[in-house]
């Protein structure tokens, strides 16, 4: 009774406050107005060398703001020896080129020699849409010239370099191809995702998974399998660099769930009676909670298997007022979803959000970056030199047992005989 009392009146404050604070306050020239916090000195080989950026769901909110974020500091530095290619990656092209579009305006059409946009689809519910993506990727994006001792390789011209025997260690760095024809993905930054998208569980229609599950978790697993091979080419191409894989994750990833559990229909009984919506609500935020610490285990696994070739991070951008919370969170009342998306108070705009995107991708020490008053605040990064398994993510520690786990079971449900294995033609 008194904490009904107290959440009304916390409601109904909001309710009459927020529609007077002025939004301008915090997004008024907010990349010029904050560059103390991630100070566009900051230096990171990214914008040293040639580099190509993968953002899914780049044409909204956060993803958006993370593009918006790297080609500001692209066209700062004037480095067009390092030119950057950034790949936005959208359910609807219709919603990416417009993005691309504003993003093109907004900074007066900025110099291609020093950054340029490629819009691809990709809708993470559809394993076909996956794989075409990833055929795409390979013409869309730059591979870098061979180099010049490749001349006096006899095997080198073509067909004769497509090491596929050396693949049989999976715990090595050994991969399906060694070549310079694959063009590298310097960055992949699983952003995309959706928050109790339907009021109840819904489940894939071709693998019986949940839907949520399936676009957040398994969609991201694929992904990164689909594009392995790109992701490879950086450490083969420059043994001097490794490949960076951000996973955009959640508060409630810490909540005590399990990602083993909730994947089919038999797992999750829709309740009913007199309390079944918020029942039901629970259910369908526990499954969020569940896809978000998924994609950290997934993370940290690939971390743990393939410790020289990529670095792993988890970026945990705190409450940010994004279209997620009016087009997500069913169950939670209509008015409620309107204030919690667009109250100013306490919470961050889209680019300040980003802003732990950018740090978990530019500096690859880091392995969770975080707001710094839990759920607002610049970014902080923790965990330095640790692994993700170490409770670098969210102060919580998860063991190597469990990410294996998953990491099997993924595998085996996909039917992926050799993880990135790939089965379509580059070329
Ligand atoms: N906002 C927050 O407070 C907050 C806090 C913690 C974590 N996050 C995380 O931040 C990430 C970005 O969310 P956001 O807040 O920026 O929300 P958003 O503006 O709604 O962005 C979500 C993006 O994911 C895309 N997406 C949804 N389903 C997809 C699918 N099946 N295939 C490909 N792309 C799909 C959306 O595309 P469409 O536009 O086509 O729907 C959109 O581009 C999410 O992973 C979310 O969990 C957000």
């Amino acid at each position: 009774m008194i904490l009904q009392a107290i959440v009304g009146v916390l409601v109904l404050t909001l309710a009459v406050v927020v529609p007077f604070v002025p939004q301008q306050l915090y997004e008024e020239n907010y990349l010029e107005k904050t560059q103390h916090i991630l100070s566009l000195d900051y230096s990171s080989e990214l914008f040293e060398k040639p580099t190509t950026v993968a953002v899914t769901g780049a044409n909204s909110g956060l993803g958006f703001a993370s593009v918006q974020h790297l080609v500001h500091r692209c066209i700062a530095k004037k480095n067009s020896a390092a030119k950057m290619t950034i790949v936005m990656a959208c359910r609807s092209m219709e919603r990416c080129d417009k993005a691309k579009n504003d993003i093109l305006q907004q900074y007066n059409q900025p110099d291609a020699a020093l950054v340029e946009l490629v819009t691809l689809q990709l809708d993470l519910a559809s394993k076909e849409s996956i794989q075409k993506f990833s055929v795409e990727l390979q013409n869309k994006t730059p591979r870098p010239p061979s180099p010049p001792t490749e001349k006096e390789d006899p095997e080198e011209e073509g067909e004769e370099n497509n090491n596929d025997e050396d693949t049989t260690d999976t715990t090595s760095d050994s991969t399906t191809t060694s070549n310079f024809a694959v063009p590298p993905l310097h960055v992949m930054i699983n952003n995309a995702g959706v928050a109790a998208p339907y009021p109840q569980l819904e489940y894939h229609p071709a693998y019986g998974i949940e839907t949520q599950f399936h676009v957040n978790y398994i969609g991201h697993v694929l992904l990164t399998h689909y594009v392995w091979s790109n992701i490879m080419a950086v450490n083969q191409q420059d043994p001097t660099r490794k490949a960076r894989l951000v996973t955009v994750s959640e508060g409630g990833a810490r909540f005590p769930v399990d990602p083993m559990k909730g994947w089919y229909a038999q797992e999750n009984t829709p309740h009913t009676g007199i309390l079944a919506p918020i029942l039901n609500m629970v259910t369908n935020m526990k499954q969020y909670a569940r896809s978000k610490q998924g994609q950290l285990f997934f993370a940290a696994e690939l971390q743990a298997l393939y410790p020289d070739s990529l670095t792993t991070s988890a970026a945990q951008p705190g409450y940010t007022r994004t279209p997620i919370y009016v087009s997500g969170f069913h169950g939670f009342p209509t008015f409620l979803k309107y204030i919690v998306g667009y109250n100013p108070l306490g919470s961050m705009s889209p680019e300040q959000g980003a802003e732990t995107i950018l740090l978990s991708t530019l500096d690859q020490t880091a392995q969770y970056v975080g707001p710094k008053w839990f759920f607002f605040g610049p970014p902080v990064a923790v965990g330095r030199g640790d692994n993700l398994n170490a409770g670098s993510v969210h102060h919580r520690p998860f063991s190597r047992q469990r990410t294996m786990a998953l990491w099997d079971r993924t595998i085996k449900v996909l039917g992926i005989a050799e993880f990135g294995k790939k089965d379509y033609v580059t070329m």
